[in-house]
């Protein structure tokens, strides 16, 4: 199935734009750290999976990394640099502001094969599954979908959904229609290769602001990926939903929360793993 080829990095690690700012959600990483990954190597990495070709901004990262190695060389893990950015990027997008402990190391597992990533046609409780192995509870699953509140999501994610839900030759009931009419001119019925797939922001109204507007969205039924409107709909998750969509402050204090939580998971410290070179690859 096309969409399961280019599978989103889903809840791995993320990175929205924001202008001139950037969003580093370094989420679920089995290998507990970055995005490794070997370009021009034959070798697949983590970063070669389906859903990380979708990732954005990882030039960011490494332009970073660059800067430190000169003058701090095989100090700062890639892991710190990701971490203390999405500390940053949060504080500028949301004004959300929390400590986050340094000196994680890196990663010595680069493998395709290690990323296990949720699809956006997940059940509330598939997709929990897959939280609740990392030790996140539903609170900090419905908040991090939050970050759903700004970027995009190519058309090769939701177009079944605008005219042929679950095979049913009509679009997805649950959807509102004239938002099923929009994203379809957008999008058609033509499945495209990802570098030509239009895209559609996935919170349709404050579409560059990290807020609970996303909830607000998902309530009316105004999604544009599935596993977003279910989060609304399913009796597990619908009472958090509805709680951050009234309560803009308890959104940024949550994901806060969350994040400081997500970064204290799979942590590499003392001599576990290494300080890579490169965030996108191994040291050798
Ligand atoms: C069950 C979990 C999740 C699923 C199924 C999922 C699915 C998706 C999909 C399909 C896209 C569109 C990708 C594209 O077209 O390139 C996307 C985009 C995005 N996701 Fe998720 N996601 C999940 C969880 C998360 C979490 C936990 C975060 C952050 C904490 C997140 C942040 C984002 C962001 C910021 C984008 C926009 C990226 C961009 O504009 O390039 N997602 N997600």
């Amino acid at each position: 199935m096309v969409i399961a080829q280019r599978l989103c990095f889903a809840c791995t690690s993320m990175i929205a734009s924001f202008g001139k700012a950037f969003v580093f959600v370094d989420l679920l990483y089995s290998g507990n750290i970055a995005r490794p990954a070997r370009l021009n190597s034959k070798k697949i990495t983590e970063k070669d999976a389906g859903p990380s070709l979708t990732v954005r901004g990882n030039e960011f990262i490494d332009g970073i990394k660059k800067n430190l190695e000169v003058i701090c060389p095989a100090t700062v893990s890639c892991a710190d640099v990701i971490t203390l950015a999405t500390r940053d990027a949060i504080a500028l997008a949301v004004g959300a502001k929390y400590n986050v402990p340094t000196t994680r190391r890196d990663g010595t597992v680069s493998d395709c094969g290690l990323v296990s990533l949720p699809e956006p046609s997940l059940t509330v409780s598939q997709a929990f599954q897959f939280f609740r192995n990392k030790g996140l509870n539903m609170n900090a699953m419905v908040t991090f979908l939050g970050a759903h509140s700004v970027g995009v999501a190519h058309c090769g994610f939701f177009q079944d959904c605008l005219s042929n839900f679950q095979g049913t030759g009509k679009p997805d009931p649950t959807m509102d229609s004239a938002l099923v009419s929009k994203l379809f001119k957008t999008c058609g019925t033509q499945f495209r290769p990802l570098n030509s797939d239009p895209t559609a922001f996935l919170d349709q109204n404050t579409s560059f602001v990290m807020d609970n507007e996303f909830y607000k969205q998902i309530r009316v039924k105004k999604r544009v990926l599935q596993i977003d409107q279910e989060l609304a709909l399913d009796k597990s998750s619908a009472d958090i939903v509805s709680t951050l969509a009234s309560n803009a402050l308890g959104f940024q204090q949550n994901l806060a929360k969350a994040m400081v939580k997500r970064g204290n998971i799979e942590v590499l410290v003392g001599n576990a793993g290494q300080i890579r070179k490169k965030c996108r690859v191994i040291n050798k």
